[in-house]
């Protein structure tokens, strides 16, 4: 099954076209074509996202990704006779549009919905065959590690969701059928690096800048918080510890003083190679392991309860290579025996081929989403 996945849920948008078969017990993927406009330059003066700015770009960069994907040139919205006659071979091999509903920014969610109606209404009359389906982001990243070619897939899973928005921890014991075992209380665990590389004075999105910094620092020099870790639950708080953050840099102005160029400080080379160099480092290596201890913990514990065979990591934070090689050590002390698994970088962060995955999964479940943006959607 041939599928086109359309994602405008945030500051991305993305286009997929994925070969996906073999079924919903062993499905494999196919990318034929992931194709990501970022947005992040535009949005990162403002330090975070601002959705009017995302849907205008949504716009502009959905005619130009789908361009390239079916291979039309000029391709415009809404779609003119021109476009209709032309000859694309690859539209008509297409089985099945999928596009994200939500969670995320409704005029973001719209400007893709939107798009994938008219392509859908459109290009149905040349293609009997297509079909269109609405898909949760979160699924999207649910299935995400699906997409690693040879990932074979041990079940039961604990999965833990780790985005901008979320921070989801999940037991899933078919590919079909998955139990929400908790959730962040506050803010979600993206967010929190996000919050705490603006107290830094580094640029959005803080969690790849955080941890660039965190290398070369001492993940064990400030004793931040770890909150809930000794709770009998599977729920998460992050907003503790930004605030701990916080108080540490007020509490210690001679360094907050300092911290506001950490970047020219860094690479001068008349400074006396200042000791504020490495404090910056200190704090983001010291507040990167306060977050990924209470994840990894909370995580493992849920394996040793449910008696897991995997636990996969999704969404952008699951990027983090010292959040990985962290989980696969702690695996490792605690002498389990669990299959790690995280999904490549670009199937981490927002995608397209994720959107494709799980549209896949979900199509031959049965699971439909009505084609409406529903910004608070969950599990
Ligand atoms: O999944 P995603 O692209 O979008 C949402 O669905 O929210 O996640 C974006 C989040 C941002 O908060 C970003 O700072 C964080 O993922 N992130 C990271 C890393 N790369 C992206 N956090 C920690 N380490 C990273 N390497
Ligand atoms: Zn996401």
């Amino acid at each position: 099954m041939r599928i086109l996945s359309i994602e405008t849920s945030c500051d991305e948008t993305a286009i997929a076209l994925v070969e996906a078969k073999d079924g919903i017990n062993r499905p494999r993927f196919k990318i034929l074509k992931n194709l990501v406009a970022s947005q992040i330059k535009i949005h990162r003066p403002f330090g975070g996202v601002v959705p009017n700015l995302a849907k205008r770009e949504h716009l502009k960069n959905l005619p130009i990704l789908i361009g390239k994907i079916l291979k039309i040139s000029n391709f415009q919205f809404p779609i003119s006779k021109q476009i209709l006659n032309s000859k694309s071979e690859i539209l008509n091999t297409i089985d099945l549009i999928a596009v994200t509903v939500g969670p995320g920014l409704e005029p973001a969610l719209w400007t893709g919905i939107n798009f994938a109606k008219e392509v859908y209404k459109k290009f149905k009359i040349g293609n009997r065959k297509l079909k269109i389906i609405g898909v949760s982001h979160l699924d999207g990243h649910l299935y995400s590690s699906f997409l690693n070619p040879k990932s074979s897939i041990l079940y039961p899973i604990i999965n833990l969701i780790i985005s901008g928005g979320h921070t989801i921890l999940l037991l899933t014991k078919n590919p079909t059928h998955y139990k929400k075992l908790g959730e962040t209380r506050d803010d979600a665990a993206g967010e929190c690096f996000d919050k705490v590389a603006r107290l830094l004075n580094l640029p959005y999105p803080g969690g790849p800048e955080i941890e660039k910094l965190a290398k070369l620092g001492n993940p064990s020099a400030i004793k931040f918080p770890r909150p809930m870790i000794n709770q009998k639950n599977y729920d998460f708080s992050f907003s503790g510890l930004k605030t701990s953050v916080l108080y540490y840099l007020r509490d210690n102005t001679n360094l907050t003083r300092k911290i506001r160029m950490p970047r020219i400080r860094i690479n001068s080379h008349h400074s006396h190679k200042f000791a504020d160099s490495y404090y910056i480092p200190d704090i983001a290596a010291s507040f990167q392991a306060a977050a990924f201890d209470v994840l990894i913990d909370k995580a493992l514990k849920a394996a040793k309860e449910f008696r897991a065979r995997s636990i996969i990591i999704s969404g952008g934070v699951a990027a983090n290579k010292t959040l990985q090689s962290k989980f696969k050590s702690e695996i490792r002390n605690r002498k389990l025996k669990i299959n790690f698994l995280a999904p490549l970088k670009s199937f981490c962060t927002d995608n397209g081929a994720m959107i494709a995955a799980a549209g896949y999964i979900n199509y031959l479940r049965g699971k439909k989403h009505t084609l409406k943006a529903q910004g608070n959607f969950s599990l």
